[in-house]
């Protein structure tokens, strides 16, 4: 008690506020089976607090991923049920178009905090559905368990695909997101070598589109095409390119820039993102 106290002590009122604020924000999150262990519960904190510091750099990413989705949901000839792969906090779902427009929306996600359930609540019609995309977060936090990759390998996700009422499916700006915090436990893990687990990733993010594909109603992914450090002489470094992995069906309709991480947030440059948006 004593040591928690002088700790307590230490910390500046706004710190208390903020750490407690989280606490309870991880305690009351809803996750998904093996996301919390994952980290995709503090990774959903994490988002939100960095969308607070540094919104106004991603609210032209936002704006254009909602404009997007808006378009393509009104291009579905019926609109029975929409379904949002990835819909998170909801900062880049255009949540009061489509539920204005179909009967029926499920927002997946494999983490719910407990404000955006709450918002979510003043439309009758759109429910949060808490979901693990990979099917997989259960055996990627035992990387100790044998045959590990060859029963990755065998997982197909199936989620609402015998839903013949889906008439609009988006994997919203989730793909590149899926790999990361699994492939991050398993390196910890001293296990696996780099690139073994570098092509799990792939396998992830490749595994994802074919599930998105086997929906029979329209289609849509917003996704960082490619993803790069800028050094602070404006130099592109580390440059990552996601889209021979994913082989979407044509080039995207749209594309723009996000911003991700400006310079406020990082010792040195930015991180940016090209984003790009596809339908069919
Ligand atoms: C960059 S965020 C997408 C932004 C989100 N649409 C929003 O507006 O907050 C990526 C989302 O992917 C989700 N995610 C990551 N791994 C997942 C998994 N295995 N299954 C389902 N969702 C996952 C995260 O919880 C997060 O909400």
């Amino acid at each position: 008690m004593g040591a928690w106290s002088s700790t307590l002590e230490g910390l500046s009122i706004f710190t208390a506020k903020k750490l407690l604020r989280e606490c309870i924000e991880w305690l009351s999150a809803d996750a998904a089976p093996g996301a919390r262990q994952a980290g995709l519960v503090t990774a959903a904190i994490a988002i939100s607090a960095r969308y607070r510091r540094v919104g106004r750099y991603w609210d032209p990413h936002l704006e254009c991923t909602r404009a997007f989705l808006a378009t393509e949901a009104a291009a579905c000839a019926q609109r029975r049920t929409a379904v949002m792969l990835g819909a998170g906090a909801c900062l880049d779902v255009p949540l009061k178009t489509l539920a204005a427009t179909f009967d029926r929306v499920i927002l997946v996600d494999a983490v719910f905090l407990r404000r955006t359930r709450r918002w979510v609540r003043q439309f009758p019609n759109v429910e949060c559905l808490t979901y693990d995309l990979t099917e997989s977060l259960g055996l990627l936090n035992k990387p100790e368990q044998p045959d590990l990759f060859a029963q990755l390998a065998a997982v197909r996700p199936r989620l609402l695909l015998d839903d013949a009422q889906v008439d609009f499916v988006a994997s919203v700006n989730l793909v590149s997101q899926l790999p990361l915090l699994p492939m991050r436990r398993l390196l910890a893990s001293g296990r696996y070598a780099a690139p073994a687990v570098n092509q799990l990733g792939l396998q992830l993010m490749a595994g994802h589109v074919r599930y998105l594909n086997a929906f029979t109603g329209r289609k849509a992914i917003v996704f960082d095409a490619e993803m790069w450090r800028l050094s602070p002489e404006g130099e592109r470094r580390e440059v990552v390119d996601l889209r021979p992995v994913l082989q979407l069906p044509h080039p995207p309709e749209q594309h723009w820039f996000w911003e991700v991480a400006p310079a406020s947030e990082l010792r040195s440059g930015k991180l940016m993102h090209r984003v790009e948006a596809v339908a069919w």
